[in-house]
C-alpha cells in the first residue's frame, strides 16, 4: 500500500493532536512541526507529500513560511488553516500559492475531501507522472501549432498558394484556425511587407460594411464631415481577409465581384475610379452551396472567391496534435499571465485527446485558459479539465455562459450579440470595481456582495484586468 505523509504545521499541540488522531490510519504517516522553521526542517528530512499549515504561529509567519515552502518545492501542496475572520492572509497565501484554505473550526468532512484531492494533484506531480510543459517559442507572434498529417496538409497548401495571387477560400468549422491560416498565406506571400487587412463581413451591418469596404467622399451621406478610404484601398499591394463572407448582402456581393473582376471600384458619393491591387482571401463556416442554392450568395461570386479553397480540419480528426497544441497553449498562458509553469499528467492529455471539441482549436484553448485560472499547485488534473468544461461554452458563443445570459433576447444578429455583449460586460466591469472599492480589494467579501463565486470573481477580476483592485 502506498502511504501518504502529511505534516502538521501547528504552534498549538491540541490542533497537532486532533490531526494525528484524525488521521489515525496505516494509509497515512503523520508528521508534526510546532512552527515554520521546524516545518522546513521537516520537509527536509520527511518528504511529504502534503502540508497542513496554520497561518498565525510565531516566529516565522505560516505567510513568510509558504513563501520559502512553494520556492524549494513549488509541487508540494500546502494547505493553510486560519481562524475565522482572517481573510487578508488568506488573499496573500493563496497567492503564494496555497492549495486551500480552511477555516477553524474544521468541518472534518471538507478537510478529508480537501487533503484527498491535494493528494491526488502531487501524485500526478510526482516525477514518475509528470510531463512538463515546455517553454513555447511564441516571440514570432501567433503560431500554426501541429504535425499530423492532416495539419501538414495544411502548410502544404499554404505554401503552394502562397506565392500567387489568386484568391482563396478558407472553410472549416468554428475555430479551426481559418483567421491564422489566412494571416499565414499572407506572411508567405510576396505581399508580406504590404498590409493585412481583416474585417468581419457578419460583424458589422451592411450599410455600413460598404463604407468600410470601399470608402466615401465627403458629403456622401449626412454625417460624412470628411471623406475616408476604405478598406480596399488601405489593402492595396496586400492582402485583404474578408472574413464570415457568407454573411454580405446580394447588393455588397455585385460590388465585390466587380473589383475582384476589374480591380476596379468608387467611394461611396464619387464618380472616380479607383483602381488597387488587393489579394482577396475570404472564410466562412457556413455552407456556401447551400447558400448559392437558396440564392442568398451569389454564384459566379463564389467562383471569384474560391479560385483555391482551403478546408481546415476539425479537431476531432487530428488529436494526435493536441499535446502540442495544449503545451503551446499552456507555456504562451502561464507567461501571459506571470503564473509559474505547470505540468499536465498522462491521464489529462488522454482525456483531452478523447473529447469531441465542436469548438475546436478555439474551444481547446479557452478550456485551457479556464483552467489555468482555476489551478491549483500548478498541474492540470483531468478533474480539472472536467470542472473547466463543465463551465466553458461549447463554441464561440461567449454569450450562452454569461452569467446574464438568461436576459438575452433570443434571435439576435451576430452583431446585435456582439453589441449586447459589449454592453453587458462594460456593466459588469464596474460592478465589479464598485464592489471591489467597497470591500477595500477584499475578494471573498466582494464575491458574497456580487452573489458570484470566488473562482468566478477570479476569472472576472482576470478578463478585465482588475488586478490592481484586490488586497495583497
Ligand atoms: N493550428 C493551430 N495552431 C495554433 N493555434 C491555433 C491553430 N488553429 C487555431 N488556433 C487558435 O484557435 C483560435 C481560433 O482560431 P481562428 O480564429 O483562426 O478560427 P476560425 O476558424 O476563424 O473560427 P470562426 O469560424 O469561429 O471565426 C485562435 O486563437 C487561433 O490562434
Ligand atoms: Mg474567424
Amino acid at each position: 500500500m502506498e502511504i501518504r505523509k502529511i505534516l502538521i504545521v501547528d504552534d498549538e499541540e491540541f490542533v497537532r493532536y486532533s490531526f494525528k488522531k484524525l488521521f489515525k490510519d496505516p494509509g497515512y504517516q503523520i508528521s508534526e512541526a510546532a512552527n515554520g522553521l521546524e516545518a522546513l526542517s521537516q520537509i527536509k528530512s520527511v518528504e511529504p507529500d502534503l502540508v497542513l499549515m496554520d497561518i498565525e504561529m510565531p516566529g516565522l509567519s505560516g505567510l513568510e513560511t509558504i513563501q520559502r515552502v512553494k520556492a524549494a518545492h513549488p509541487m508540494l501542496p500546502v494547505i493553510i488553516m486560519t481562524a475565522y475572520g482572517t481573510t487578508e492572509r488568506v488573499i496573500a497565501a493563496m497567492k503564494y500559492g496555497a492549495f486551500e484554505y480552511l477555516e477553524k473550526p474544521f468541518d472534518v468532512a471538507r478537510l478529508k475531501t480537501t487533503i484527498l484531492e491535494a493528494l491526488e494533484t502531487k501524485r500526478f506531480s510526482d516525477e514518475e507522472n509528470r510531463v512538463d510543459i515546455l517553454p513555447a517559442d511564441t516571440h514570432s507572434g501567433e503560431q500554426i501549432i501541429g504535425s499530423s498529417s492532416a495539419i501538414k496538409e495544411v502548410y502544404k497548401m499554404i505554401g503552394k498558394v502562397a506565392a500567387s495571387d489568386v484568391s482563396v477560400l478558407i472553410t472549416g468549422e468554428s475555430g479551426t484556425g481559418k483567421e491564422l491560416m489566412a494571416k499565414a498565406i499572407h506572411r508567405y506571400s510576396d505581399r508580406s511587407d504590404k498590409p493585412f487587412i481583416a474585417i468581419n463581413c457578419a460583424a458589422i451591418p451592411d450599410s455600413l460594411l460598404e463604407s468600410e469596404l470601399f470608402g466615401f467622399e465627403k458629403g456622401a451621406f449626412t454625417d460624412a464631415s470628411h471623406s475616408k478610404e476604405g478598406k480596399f484601398e488601405i489593402a492595396d499591394k496586400g492582402t485583404l481577409f474578408l472574413d464570415e463572407v457568407a454573411d454580405m448582402s446580394l447588393t455588397l456581393q455585385a460590388k465585390l465581384l466587380r473589383v475582384l473582376q476589374e480591380g476596379t471600384f468608387e467611394r461611396i458619393g464619387s464618380n472616380k475610379t479607383v483602381k488597387v491591387s488587393v489579394r482577396v482571401i475570404s472564410a466562412t463556416n457556413k455552407n456556401l452551396e447551400a447558400a448559392i442554392a437558396s440564392k442568398q450568395f451569389r454564384e459566379d461570386l463564389y467562383y471569384r472567391l474560391k479560385v483555391v479553397n482551403l478546408t481546415l480540419p476539425p479537431l476531432r480528426v487530428h488529436p494526435e496534435d493536441i499535446p502540442q497544441l495544449t503545451n503551446y497553449f499552456l507555456s504562451r498562458y502561464c507567461r501571459e499571465m506571470k503564473i509559474p509553469m505547470v505540468s499536465v499528467p498522462p491521464e489529462t492529455m488522454e482525456q483531452l485527446q478523447r473529447n469531441t471539441w465542436p469548438g475546436n482549436v478555439r474551444e481547446l484553448e479557452n478550456l485551457l485558459k479556464r483552467a489555468l485560472l482555476l489551478n491549483k499547485n500548478n498541474v492540470i488534473t483531468p478533474d480539472l479539465v472536467t470542472v473547466a468544461q463543465r463551465t466553458l461554452p461549447q463554441s464561440d458563443q461567449i454569450i450562452s455562459s454569461h452569467p446574464f445570459a438568461s436576459m438575452i433576447p433570443e434571435n439576435l444578429t451576430a452583431y446585435e450579440g456582439r453589441l449586447f455583449k459589449f454592453v453587458i460586460d462594460q456593466v459588469e466591469k464596474e460592478l465589479i470595481e464598485k464592489a471591489l472599492a467597497h470591500t477595500r480589494g477584499n475578494q471573498v467579501k466582494a464575491s458574497k456582495l456580487l452573489g458570484i463565486s470566488r473562482a468566478m470573481l477570479v476569472e472576472r477580476i482576470e478578463k478585465y484586468d482588475l488586478r490592481n483592485s484586490i488586497a495583497e
